[in-house]
């Protein structure tokens, strides 16, 4: 496993022109993956803040490197998920309530009453939650037929996510090695990821009028089941990470995310930029 991580900016326009359901004939897709760009920002801030307070515990100096790294990556997904927010509002999206209650209810709270250990295992897993789905939705090309400006901004993340899925890992590895701390941040993480996740794909869908449709719950069902396999991947996923011996590594998905990187960085005018030199 390649263990640099580049911090890079997304740079490419999201125009107000990009269409509501910008996956054509899966609007249970996108609006899951809208559910996830209003839930990313306050996710990513809850994940920096854990890095920070647990940055004086780390001895090793590489390790230190890699989570300063993984700080300017995510806050560049949080800053580029927040600009998509504005076409949510043009779209007439009502979410912004239910993000600020998120926030506090959840990541604050966490902040304020949650130990480090905790913290630090509910950051791990969720990485891996982010790592897997970038595989998934990379490897398996489920964005191809998407609008390329909102496929952009997604597979930047995914590959991003893949590039530096060790590193929360690594980090609870150093800070609390126990396997109970992990199972607790898993059974935790897990939960609420996929509450939240789909219950505000949920609203929006009923936002649109569009939840009580046939065509929606083929959509899902497929998402599920026989098309994309999602059910039965994340369980994989979510027991992997339950096994004593695992490793961000093993998730594979290097070359797809590299692929993803160099194709928009070098595309005219680039999708990304990259901030500066590599960590190693
Ligand atoms: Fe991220
Ligand atoms: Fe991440």
């Amino acid at each position: 496993m390649d263990e640099s991580i580049t911090p890079r900016r997304f740079v490419e326009a999201l125009p107000h022109d990009v269409p509501k359901h910008w996956l054509p004939g899966n609007e249970v897709v996108s609006s899951l993956l809208n559910a996830y760009t209003v839930l990313v920002p306050a996710n990513e801030a809850f994940y920096i803040r854990t890095l920070n307070a647990c940055q004086s515990r780390i001895a090793d100096p590489a390790l230190r490197a890699r989570c300063q790294a993984f700080i300017r990556q995510e806050a560049q997904h949080g800053v580029a998920h927040k600009r998509y927010w504005q076409n949510l509002d043009a779209q007439g999206y009502a979410y912004r309530g239910f993000e600020r209650v998120v926030d506090r209810v959840i990541f604050r709270t966490m902040d304020r009453w949650g130990p480090l250990w905790l913290r630090a295992s509910l950051v791990s897993c969720v990485e891996h939650i982010n790592a897997y789905l970038g595989y998934e939705f990379l490897s398996q090309a489920i964005l191809s037929e998407a609008d390329p400006r909102v496929r952009d901004l997604m597979e930047w993340h995914f590959a991003e996510e893949i590039e530096h899925r060790a590193v929360a890992f690594d980090l609870l590895q150093a800070v609390a090695p126990r396997y109970a701390v992990r199972l607790a941040g898993a059974l935790t993480t897990a939960a609420l990821f996929y509450l939240l996740m789909t219950g505000l794909a949920i609203a929006l869908l009923a936002q649109d009028r569009l939840l009580w449709r046939r065509s929606t719950l083929h959509q899902a069902v497929e998402h599920v089941g026989p098309g994309h396999q999602m059910g039965r991947r994340t369980l994989r996923h979510l027991w992997n990470y339950l096994k004593p011996g695992f490793h961000p590594a093993q998730l594979g998905g290097d070359a797809v995310a590299a692929a993803t990187l160099a194709r928009q960085t070098a595309a005219r005018p680039p999708v990304v930029v990259a901030m500066g030199a590599k960590a190693e």
